[in-house]
């Protein structure tokens, strides 16, 4: 069976039992907490918590996913850094009988699994949360033999939150057994030695999880199932290794069709994750950086381009395996990805740091000949030539070189800290204060909300706004994306009234009066107090920008703001659009 038939299998087993099939979601979440989307519920979040789906309260989807955490790992049978997660959801609605048997029947009844090679593990309980007797019940209610069911710890068996606070909870896992002796008799699914592979995480979201890591009973329980597509290929299409199912093939037959050099796998592995993972991240937006996704995204081209080197592909090879990724998904999530600039991409990446590469490699030799390589030196190959850390840690493992992974971390930090200095120093000590930037950005939402209406029209209406220390995000009422520009004329419109520096003008009336007086206001008149406060900006010459009825605090003065910079313009819910913006 095809991967393609495996993920249709799945949604369209879910969307029998009454799931709606909602498409994946982009790999940025909007959650600032988490920088890519790692599970298929990340999108499907804040219904568990406020339990207003616009879905209904069962979802099934097939969502790509991108973790960093096992970057290392990535070469060997079953790690990848992109991957799909096959999902089924519950918002309040069916819990864990359902949802345990109905994974059952999917892999055995739909898919024809053995009965006998599938194992279960539940959560055993600890000092905070107590054993989950009900999902063993369960599982022995369902016919399975008491030795095919492990209790396990919260390590293995409970999870999440996605981010700094969430839902979370005790789970069931499903694991195959691939091999029939394991390391010996204490060997359990949580082992190492490649008996069990995990396939399926049946989360049963209970609680939610605060940022002081406390939790409390969750107001809509559900579920939330995660199965690596990858996986279950592996599976199904009997092979030893994810890099040999249908998912991979096409990738590894390129770059052996590009190389004479008939060595270890383990590189063209990673060149084929690496590579899929970058086009996912570059269709989306995401562009080689120094600081987060950007960095990220730079480690997997810098280190693809290594392995390009020592494989001896030809140059452009890089771009031609992306090529193919785009014919594996090109039905499915690529569609109407910009292929071009993706190659773009990639290509100026190569040719920024392959010349640093030779260099860098040069001094590494050099700096290694006594067997060892110190963290300042570490460090220093990392700043001057660009090498991503596990690319220094790879090179010194073939060369059975000795490195200090943490002496390398401390030459960082040491650095920065050298560097901070230097620019509080340069900048007079000022530091960013959290408190000062919000208020920034308050007064900021209010040029914004009065720039858009002035570039749209008068049927732009606040629909919601919500600050952090470092952006804004302002949702309003409007019917198509913006154009560039648009988005432009926006951004000029309000940097021309941050530089003609607007002064805050504050009025207390009634809420009759400040609807009189033009003011713009967001709720019905019931809910606003008897006398409400206006804020205006206003010129030296007394003209008004902005006029709106508002609880405050605001900057004096919108010369203090900065330079203002829409990042994102997209679809919020039907017929409303969000926009985050900041300022530097
Ligand atoms: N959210 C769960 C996971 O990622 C299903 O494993």
């Amino acid at each position: 069976m095809k991967s393609y038939e495996l993920r249709n299998k799945f949604l369209s087993f879910y969307e029998k039992k009454d799931h709606e099939i909602v498409n994946s979601s982009s790999l940025i979440p909007d959650d600032e907490s988490v920088l890519f989307t790692t599970a298929g519920m990340q999108q499907f979040k804040p219904f568990y918590v406020q339990g207003d789906s616009p879905y209904g309260t069962r979802t099934v989807s097939a969502q790509k996913c991108f973790r960093t955490s096992d970057i290392e790992e990535v070469g060997d049978q079953d790690h990848l850094t992109f991957f799909e997660m096959l999902g089924n959801f519950s918002f309040g609605d069916y819990f864990k009988k359902e949802a345990i048997l109905w994974a059952q029947e999917f892999l055995i009844e739909e898919l024809g699994f053995d009965r006998e090679k599938l194992v279960y593990t539940y959560f055993e309980g600890n000092e905070e949360i107590p054993e989950d007797k009900k999902a063993k019940k369960i599982l022995l209610d369902s016919g399975i033999s008491k030795k095919k069911i492990y209790p396990l710890g919260r390590e293995e068996n409970f999870w999440g939150p996605t981010g700094t606070e969430g839902p979370c909870g005790p789970t069931v896992e499903i694991h195959y057994v691939l091999k029939d002796e394991g390391c010996g008799p204490d060997c359990d699914p949580s082992c190492d030695c490649d008996k069990f592979i995990e396939i399926w995480n049946l989360v049963f979201n209970q609680f939610y999880m605060n940022e002081d890591k406390s939790l409390k009973p969750l107001k809509h329980q559900g579920i939330d199932t995660g199965m690596g597509l990858e996986r279950l290929a592996m599976i199904v299409q009997e092979k030893s290794h994810v890099f040999e199912t249908d998912l991979f093939t096409p990738l590894k037959n390129k770059i052996d069709s590009l190389t004479n050099k008939n060595v270890d796998q383990r590189p063209k592995r990673i060149i084929a994750d690496h590579i899929k993972g970058s086009v996912f991240l570059i269709s989306e937006g995401v562009t080689p950086s120094n600081t987060e996704r950007g960095y990220i995204l730079r480690r997997l081209l810098r280190r693809s381009m290594r392995y390009r080197k020592l494989l001896d592909l030809p140059e452009n090879s890089l771009e031609e395996v992306a090529e193919v990724v785009f014919e594996i998904y090109d039905d499915f999530y690529l569609e109407s990805a910009d292929k071009k600039k993706v190659y773009k991409v990639i290509e100026k990446e190569r040719e920024k740091f392959e010349k640093a590469l030779d260099k860098g490699l040069k001094e590494f030799r050099k700096v290694t000949e006594d067997g060892s390589l110190d963290g300042r030196k570490a460090f220093h190959l990392y700043s001057t030539y660009g090498f991503p850390v596990e690319m220094i840690q790879e090179l010194c493992d073939e060369k059975e070189i000795s490195f200090s992974k943490e002496g390398f971390e401390k030459a960082k930090k040491e650095h920065i800290k050298v560097s901070k200095k230097g620019a509080e120093k340069k900048f007079g000590g000022v530091s960013k204060d959290p408190e000062e930037e919000e208020l920034k950005l308050h007064t900021a939402t209010h040029l914004l909300h009065e720039a858009l209406r002035r570039v749209l029209g008068d049927h732009v209406k606040q629909e919601g706004s919500d600050i952090n220390p470092k952006r804004l995000r302002f949702d309003f009422s409007h019917h198509k994306s913006m154009t560039d520009e648009e988005i432009k004329e926006v951004e000029d419109l309000v940097n021309r009234k941050i530089e003609e520096g607007l002064q805050k003008k504050i009025e207390e009336m009634s809420y009759d009066e400040a609807i009189e007086v033009g003011a713009l206001s967001f709720f019905e008149k019931e809910k606003y107090p008897e006398k409400v406060k206006v804020y205006s900006f206003v010129t030296d010459d007394g003209k008004v920008f902005s006029k709106e009825l508002c609880g405050g605090p605001h900057v004096e003065n919108t010369g203090q703001l900065g330079k203002f910079t829409i990042k994102k313009e997209k679809s919020s819910s039907k017929g409303v659009r969000r926009i985050k913006a900041v300022l530097k």
